[in-house]
């Protein structure tokens, strides 16, 4: 998303922003204290504050002490959410390359990107690519395949201290392949010095260890602090977002109901936790804010954006789980979601709200609020559409708020 450079140049902006938003959250818990009833901006934080702060958080690396146990044990007990969260798009956000429908559908076939070819053929160890180059043509098994393909595909694949990003992508809106995003399009040209430079392109990105570790943190469950990544639970399943669950499945088996209380139930956080809490991999508004990315960027980062909207408060009814069961595929279709808007907003003329719906009605329409009111934008890198969370009146030529 960003070079390490300009991180630390805005991250060092943004450490003094962050002062003068600590004070202002210090000023607001004052205000709460002294019994005003703003309490939604106390304790948004960055994903690294809830790590340090909680036994278990989202995308915490395990340690050799940590015990897992994956999610067919979990399904023992729990068999109707494992069954339904095996179907979500995050269950399948990551899997070997040779698992991979998009993948393995191109054996013996040649993909085209930014004009270079790459011929697919399986092999024992996985799914391999020959770049034509001339008279030495270049190959590569590829291990890993990050994004379920719902949106995107994109293939990993470890190289002594390094993993190889191909510069291949499958997306599902063109049903096939493109360049990955935030990789450079490539031009193929003639036999000069930048044709090598290129052709490297062409093979993929080197992407550093400290780098993979973060994108297994997000895409998989026991992702080590240290060494080589092995033994990962590929995608986001039951521990990956509940934390290693050895010793809640032993003490269920052994019936001891001491044993609830050793997996973590996001359920009985509060919203402005439960939000962060998704935001481990979404972002949270804080992590955003640090990182600087503002406008149309930041609409990739629900929690962000779904913070600046008038309808945000320290309520369970605007959760991120209020809209979306992480137990299930996402629901598509705007008006599938009318429900949760009149959860707190009246509708119809003349409806005035009152305290259990403090949402006023809608002077133009009575159904499909989401079409209008979260309006969708096209990223071109990723070939996709996304939904801006910040719930608003949209006002044709007014600039993207935020
Ligand atoms: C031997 C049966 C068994 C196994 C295996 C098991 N659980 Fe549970 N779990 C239960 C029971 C019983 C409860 C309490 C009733 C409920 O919430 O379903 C529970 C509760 C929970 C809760 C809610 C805790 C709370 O504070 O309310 C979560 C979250 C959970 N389990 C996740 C998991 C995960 C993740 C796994 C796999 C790592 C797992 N369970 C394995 C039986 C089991
Ligand atoms: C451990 C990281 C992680 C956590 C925590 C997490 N997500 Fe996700 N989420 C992902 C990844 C990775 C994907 C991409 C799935 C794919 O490959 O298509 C995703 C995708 C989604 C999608 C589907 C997007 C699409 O267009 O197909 C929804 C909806 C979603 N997440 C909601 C949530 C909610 C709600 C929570 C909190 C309860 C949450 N997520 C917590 C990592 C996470
Ligand atoms: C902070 C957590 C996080 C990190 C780090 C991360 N991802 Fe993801 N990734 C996500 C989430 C969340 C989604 C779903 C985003 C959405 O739909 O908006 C996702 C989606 C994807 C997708 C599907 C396409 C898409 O845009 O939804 C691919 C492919 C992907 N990630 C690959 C990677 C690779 C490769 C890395 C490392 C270079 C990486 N990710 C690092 C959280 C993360
Ligand atoms: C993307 C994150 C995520 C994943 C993956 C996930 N859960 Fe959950 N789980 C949650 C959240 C958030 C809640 C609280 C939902 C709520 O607010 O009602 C929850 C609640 C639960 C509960 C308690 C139900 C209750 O009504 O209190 C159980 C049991 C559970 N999950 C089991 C599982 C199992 C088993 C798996 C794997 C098959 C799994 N979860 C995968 C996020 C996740
Ligand atoms: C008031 C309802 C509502 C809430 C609250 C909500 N969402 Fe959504 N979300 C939607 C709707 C509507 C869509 C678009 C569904 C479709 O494709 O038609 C969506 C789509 C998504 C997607 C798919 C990618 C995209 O941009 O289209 C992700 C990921 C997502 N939401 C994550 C989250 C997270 C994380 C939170 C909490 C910070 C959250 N949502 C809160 C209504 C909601
Ligand atoms: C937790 C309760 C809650 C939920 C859920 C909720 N809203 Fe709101 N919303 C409010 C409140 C309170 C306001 C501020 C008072 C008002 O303008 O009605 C508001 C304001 C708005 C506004 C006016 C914004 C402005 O800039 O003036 C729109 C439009 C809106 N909501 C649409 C929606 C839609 C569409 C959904 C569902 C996708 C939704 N809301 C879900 C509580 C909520
Ligand atoms: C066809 C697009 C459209 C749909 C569908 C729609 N709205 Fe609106 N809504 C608007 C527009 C445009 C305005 C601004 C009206 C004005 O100020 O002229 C608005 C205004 C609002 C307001 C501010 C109060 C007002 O009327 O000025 C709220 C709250 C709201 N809508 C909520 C909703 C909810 C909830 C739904 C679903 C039940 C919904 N809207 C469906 C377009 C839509």
């Amino acid at each position: 998303m960003q070079s390490d450079a300009t991180e630390k140049a805005i991250s060092m902006r943004m450490q003094l922003h962050h002062r003068i938003i600590r004070f202002l959250v210090l000023l607001v818990a004052a205000a709460v204290l002294l019994g005003s009833s703003s309490d939604t901006l106390v304790d948004e934080m960055t994903t690294q504050e809830r790590i340090d702060k909680n036994p278990w958080w989202p995308t915490k690396l395990s340690s050799s002490a940590d015990k897992y146990v994956g999610s067919a044990a979990c399904a023992e007990c729990h068999s109707d959410i494992a069954k339904s969260q095996a179907q979500s798009e995050m269950a399948q956000s990551l899997m070997p390359a040779s698992q991979s429908e998009y993948l393995t559908a191109e054996y013996g076939k040649t993909l085209t990107v930014d004009g270079f070819n790459y011929h697919i053929e399986k092999t024992v160890q996985g799914p391999k690519f020959t770049l034509e180059a001339g008279s030495s043509p270049v190959s590569k098994t590829l291990a890993w395949a990050f994004g379920s393909g719902k949106i995107s595909q994109v293939y990993m694949t470890p190289e002594n201290d390094i993993y190889n990003e191909s510069h291949f992508s499958y997306f599902d809106s063109i049903h096939g392949f493109d360049g990955t995003p935030a990789q450079p399009v490539l031009r193929v040209a003639g036999q000069d010095e930048s044709h090598e430079s290129e052709l490297r392109k062409a093979i993929g990105r080197r992407v550093e260890m400290h780098e993979v570790r973060r994108c297994f943190a997000c895409h998989a469950a026991n992702v080590p602090a240290q060494g080589p990544i092995n033994n990962i639970i590929a995608g986001v399943t039951c521990e990956t977002c509940h934390g290693p669950g050895a010793n809640h499945t032993a003490a269920m088996r052994a019936n001891l109901p001491q044993g609830i209380a050793l997996i973590m139930n996001p359920a009985n956080l509060r919203p402005v936790d439960q939000v962060d809490f998704c935001g481990s991999c979404h972002a949270t508004s804080m992590d955003v804010q640090m990182a600087g990315s503002f406008g149309l960027p930041s609409i990739r980062f629900p929690a962000y954006r779904l913070q600046n909207s008038a309808c945000w408060r320290n309520d369970a009814r605007i959760q991120c789980t209020a809209c979306h069961d992480p137990h299930k595929p996402l629901v598509r279709g705007t008006a599938a979601y009318d429900e949760k808007c009149l959860a707190c907003h009246v509708s119809g003329p003349g409806v005035k709200p009152d305290a259990v719906h403090p949402g006023r009605a809608c002077s133009v329409a009575t159904k499909d609020c989401a079409s209008c009111h979260m309006p969708k934008y096209e990223f071109p890198d990723v070939h996709h559409k996304f939904t801006d969370h910040d719930i608003r009146i949209v006002r044709q030529g007014a600039p993207i708020p935020g």
